[in-house]
């Protein structure tokens, strides 16, 4: 797939349903303390509403959603908990790939590999390569990702194969090693769990996104939740830098 416009280098199509929503799912430590159970509990009712935010997405026609599931800063909590999400994480792609390509949904996983058991590494490839080729929807999945590391790697993978670009580069040449920089950059970035930041998600990719914050928390974020956050995103005016009346004149030039 070609590299798809920047938001910063020209202005996207914009569509009524976000092709892209970006996820932090947060809050599932809270529920699970509200309820006075461990936090894992938390994590392992977090999977059942991806489970339905995947579907009530497809539903709705959004074409690629992506998750933060663990960032590169999860490593410092308690070792039992980051085990525990490991272990999830590897259940998640032994139980659920199956499923996804029976639903010809695509799954990516982005972030840094190199910290995580080999086996899970062979997990995150297989499930990658058996699920390739599904068109209908996209799901990534973000593990010991962090915003920073993506520029950061993109830079050095740049530079490892294109030394000559050392002496100066664009926007266009670094584009193509970022992550994601074949799907559209995402149009709806929605945080569970009530707080106001990004956490070093995608930093490079929400340049131009719409944010939306919600006190919900993951475990309890519904399909009713999902529509209120898009029926926000269709209320707002998406400039990319111009002004409303530029908007308005485009708008009825359209319509003449
Ligand atoms: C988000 O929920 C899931 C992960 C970071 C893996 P939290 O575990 O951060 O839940 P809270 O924020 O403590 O409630
Ligand atoms: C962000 O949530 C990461 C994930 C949801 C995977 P955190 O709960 O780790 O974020 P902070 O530490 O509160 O910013
Ligand atoms: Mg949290």
């Amino acid at each position: 797939m070609g590299l798809l416009p920047s938001s910063t280098r020209s202005i996207p199509d914009i569509s009524d349903v976000p092709r892209h929503i970006a996820v932090i799912m947060d809050g599932n430590g809270r529920w699970a303390k509200q309820r006075f159970m461990p936090r894992i509990m938390g994590h392992q009712r977090g999977v059942e509403t991806l489970r339905e935010v995947i579907r009530a997405c497809r539903d709705l026609g959004v074409e690629y959603l992506t998750v933060f599931a663990f960032s590169s800063e999860n490593w410092r909590r308690p070792l039992e908990e980051v085990n525990f999400l490991m272990s999830l994480f590897m259940k998640m792609l032994e139980r659920e790939v199956a499923n996804l390509h029976r639903n010809d949904i695509r799954l990516r996983i982005i972030g840094d590999r190199s910290r995580f058991d080999p086996k899970l590494v062979q997990a995150m490839t297989a499930a990658e390569q058996l699920t390739a080729g599904n068109k209908t929807f996209t799901l990534t999945v973000a593990a010991n990702y962090g915003g920073r590391w993506d520029v950061m790697n993109a830079v050095q993978t740049m530079l490892r194969e294109q030394p000559g670009l050392a002496q100066g580069f664009s926007e266009e040449d670094l584009t193509p090693y970022l992550s994601l920089s074949d799907e559209p950059e995402p149009d709806l970035f929605i945080r569970t769990g009530g707080e106001q930041r990004i956490s070093n998600f995608m930093l490079w990719q929400l340049a131009y996104t719409e944010l939306y914050f919600t006190e919900v928390l993951w475990p309890e974020f519904t399909r009713q939740e999902l529509e209120l956050a898009i029926s926000s995103y269709r209320k707002r005016e998406r400039r990319f830098g111009r002004t409303s009346e530029q908007l308005k004149a485009r708008r009825e030039g359209d319509d003449a």
